[in-house]
């Protein structure tokens, strides 16, 4: 339960309330700052919109273009070549075809991003987690997939990497041995929406050249631009031509269609971001850990996961830095094989890092001062 009536939006089984609803609510009346949507801090650039705006009405007036322009787009962002890409109205609209046509169990790391642990359900199809745990920092080896999915007979294998909420990741030649091991697995995913912000090796080339690995890729959280929708699969040419049939033959609209067919004029400062947004993350790592109590995990993506100190309601401190400093900031009650206990910060610029550190500080300070709740059992290792 929310400890504020007037929040409980935040009462959701799934994802988060969206900011509008968020605006509506709180009662700070400043601007507030985000540190829930996990976009990119450094893109798209102001020439971007700019640019858009002198075309919306174009963008708005004619129909987009059909798949393959943009499959040649988004060729030339990535290592693969348009015969190997599907394009997505963003990834969960492949995420779910690949969830609902599963001919038997799914497997899934848990925490994870909650379309895996949710889609399964709504279509009758199993779904085991394979839990991360604390004292390992988050991470898993290649054994205990293999181990799990032998375990449970999986048909589809889910990986994500980096993982969001934890940050957590597997190296290239994990990914390898994983993929090496389960070949007589249907489907192998390897969920790489954050990888932009890592130094991991893509599986992009090991999925061109498999049988039965695809990747799958939101390209909201680099894009900075979660409202586009936009997202890909890559796959060997056998994979895509089937995946392709089972997407809606115009799937992309007018605003992500020109945001895609532009990007050849940002791609400088596209990759610059990523290395910005890092150096950013080590940063905020950094001064997490001078939040007293709380334990910051290293991280891959662009958030950190964190642990509040013992009994402390991550509901609770998301309310209070809500209301009283208009922080918005996304504890994971709601994300399987989590808890209220954890926090997942966006990365942002160094005075926002600077901000959340010091409202955290207080509310943290003021809380040690209260009872505590005790703590749910059996979850978050
Ligand atoms: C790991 C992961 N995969 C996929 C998605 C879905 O992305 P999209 O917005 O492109 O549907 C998300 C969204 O947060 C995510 O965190």
């Amino acid at each position: 339960m929310s400890s504020n009536k007037h929040l409980n939006i935040f009462q959701t089984p799934f994802h988060n309330p969206s900011i509008f609803q968020i605006r509506d609510k709180t009662r700070f009346d400043g601007q507030l700052v985000d540190f829930c949507v996990p976009a990119n801090s450094y893109f798209p650039p102001t020439e971007m919109e700019a640019l858009i705006n002198r075309n919306m009405h174009d963008i708005l007036k004619y129909y987009p273009d059909y798949a393959p322009v943009y499959q040649d787009c988004i060729a030339d962002l990535c290592d693969a070549p348009a015969e190997n890409i599907v394009v997505a109205n963003g990834i969960t609209e492949i995420i779910t075809i690949l969830c609902r046509e599963s001919r038997g169990p799914i497997l899934t790391s848990v925490p994870t991003f909650g379309r895996w642990t949710d889609i399964p359900p709504d279509f009758d199809i199993p779904v085991f987690y394979l839990q991360r745990k604390k004292e390992n920092a988050f991470r898993l080896s290649a054994d205990e997939v293999i181990r799990r999915a032998r375990e449970v007979s999986a048909s589809t294998v889910v990986i994500s990497n980096p993982n969001n909420p934890t940050g957590a990741w597997f190296t290239g030649e994990e990914i390898r041995a994983i993929a090496e091991a389960l070949t007589d697995v249907d489907h192998i995913l390897i969920d790489e929406s954050f990888i932009e912000f890592s130094d991991l090796e893509s599986a992009e080339s090991l999925a061109m050249n498999s049988d039965n690995v695809i990747v799958v890729k939101s390209m909201g959280k680099s894009l900075g631009w979660h409202g586009i929708r936009l997202g890909y699969a890559v796959a060997n040419t056998l994979q895509t031509e089937a995946l392709r049939r089972k997407v809606p033959y115009w799937n992309i609209n007018g605003l992500a269609g020109f945001v895609l067919k532009n990007m050849w004029r940002f791609k400088d400062e596209y990759r610059a971001s990523f290395l910005k947004v890092a150096e950013d993350r080590d940063y905020m790592f950094e001064q997490l850990q001078k939040v007293p109590g709380l334990i910051t995990y290293p991280s891959k993506c662009n958030f950190l996961f964190s642990e509040l100190p013992k009994g402390v309601s991550g509901k609770r401190v998301r309310d209070l830095l809500l209301d009283h400093y208009g922080l918005v900031v996304r504890e994971c009650s709601n994300k399987v094989g989590s808890t209220e206990y954890y926090l997942r910060n966006v990365v942002r610029r160094k005075e926002q890092t600077d901000a959340l550190v010091s409202a955290l500080t207080d509310v943290l300070t003021a809380l040690d001062r209260e009872p505590q709740v005790p703590e749910a059992e059996g979850v978050a290792g």
